[in-house]
């Protein structure tokens, strides 16, 4: 079996005049999660849009689970789970249902399909939902179907685009936990993510990508490390203080001036030996009387790290308002959650081109397993599920 899981080499798309991929290349060792962030129009929608066969690189090769992107896409959506922004559950139909449905399209047999159901209901603290239908769920219900319906069974490769957006913190650390049980069962795992805890904590490595590019790859241990390492971090409560507290930060510091903010009272600088430098620290502050309201080791936060990367702040998530729509907000924040909301509307008629694109594709392929053949892979199962959806509607297996 192949090393790695996704491969990418020099893989390159344009869209009209803007180059969304720019000699992209990815190695993906098996059995790891690699999380891939960047800002806002990288490149991370449309890699994952080419590595599950939605989409075609203008240029360069791609292999997702041994298998070409190009020239054997049918044998990749076999392999394959898919989790993107837009759920594809069936509104009418009950969890339970939907998660059986999909289970039987996998060719689970009934009792296997419905056991498998309830496993997932159970993980995603869904059961006491579990048979009512999916238009009364709330939007993070509906993700965590939707999530739970691209693991019925265990892909080779799952991507997942963003798949906690939108999520409480509840359900974002469900999300990861089945996360990681699937790779304990030997699933790799491609995720985009705009939450840098998320890629801290999942990934193995990390990739970071800007206008088609990687720009860089480490664990998140070592991407942390490469931008500056540890940092001996003092807040005050008197400025007069300040002038002693810089020289105790100054006299372990490494290389560089401490890093002063008079209004925070906070003294900062990178450290190479972050214990002994804390406790020197600690010891001259001591001596010179100051009066501490914290001191601490600090790493750097990933936030840090993609800001000194990319040159840009982490873009945030479209907000989530949990107050409705009776409330008063200022005219600029109105216009700003105007513009988050249609560009949400956008993403998600791309996806809806996106999926009907996927579902032509495996119609001119003529996907759907063959007899004896391994099971198609969940996006391609519910992509089909999708078109049986419009076109001659559906009922439960
Ligand atoms: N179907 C399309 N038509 C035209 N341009 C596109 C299309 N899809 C993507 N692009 C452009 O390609 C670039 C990369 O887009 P992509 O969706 O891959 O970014 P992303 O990293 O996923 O961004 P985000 O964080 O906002 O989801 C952007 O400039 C985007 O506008
Ligand atoms: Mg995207």
């Amino acid at each position: 079996m192949a090393e790695y899981s996704v491969i990418t080499e020099g893989l390159r798309k344009r869209f009209g005049d803007t180059a969304a991929l720019d000699g992209l290349d990815l190695a993906v060792p098996r059995g790891t999660v690699c999380g891939v962030l960047g800002p806002n129009g990288a490149g991370k929608s449309t890699s994952v849009r080419i590595l599950s066969t939605l989409l075609r690189a203008d240029r360069g090769r791609a292999e997702v689970a041994g298998c070409d992107v190009r020239t054997q896409p049918r044998a990749v959506r076999r392999r394959i789970g898919l989790a993107g922004q837009h759920p594809a559950v069936d509104e009418i139909l009950t969890a339970r249902q939907n998660l059986c449905l999909f289970g039987r399209l996998f060719h689970l047999d009934h009792a296997t399909a419905r056991r498998r159901a309830d496993e997932l209901l159970a993980r995603f603290s869904l059961t006491a939902a579990a048979d009512k239908q999916v238009k009364g769920f709330s939007g993070g219900m509906r993700r965590r179907l939707d999530l739970a319906a691209a693991m019925i069974l265990a892909p080779e490769v799952l991507f997942l685009d963003e798949p906690t957006t939108g999520l409480d913190p509840r359900a974002r650390a469900e999300v990861w936990e089945v996360v990681r049980g699937l790779t304990d069962q030997g699933t790799t795992v491609l995720l985009t993510t705009h939450y840098l805890d998320e890629a801290d904590r999942l990934s193995d490595r990390i990739v970071v990508i800007d206008q088609g590019r990687k720009i860089t790859e480490d664990t998140p241990a070592g991407l942390k490390r490469a931008v500056g390492g540890d940092r001996v971090e003092v807040v005050l409560h008197e400025p007069a203080h300040l002038p002693a507290t810089v020289a105790a930060v100054g006299a372990v510091a490494r290389g560089v001036a401490p890093v002063v903010d008079e209004e925070a009272l906070r003294v900062h600088a990178p450290v190479s030996d972050g214990v002994s430098a804390l406790t020197e620290v600690a010891r001259r502050l001591q001596e010179a009387g100051a009066s501490v309201a914290d001191i601490g080791l600090r790493r750097p936060t990933m936030d840090e790290v993609f800001l000194r990367l990319t040159g840009r702040a982490v873009p945030k998530p479209p907000p989530v308002d949990p107050r409705g729509r009776h409330r008063k907000v200022s005219p600029r924040r109105a216009a700003r959650e105007q513009a988050a909301r249609e560009k949400a509307e956008r993403e998600w008629a791309e996806r809806q081109r996106i999926e009907g694109e996927w579902v032509a594709a495996r119609e001119d392929s003529g996907a759907g397993p063959a007899p004896g053949a391994a099971p198609a892979a969940p996006a391609a199962t519910r992509a089909a599920h999708e078109a049986d959806r419009h076109g001659n509607g559906v009922s439960a297996a």
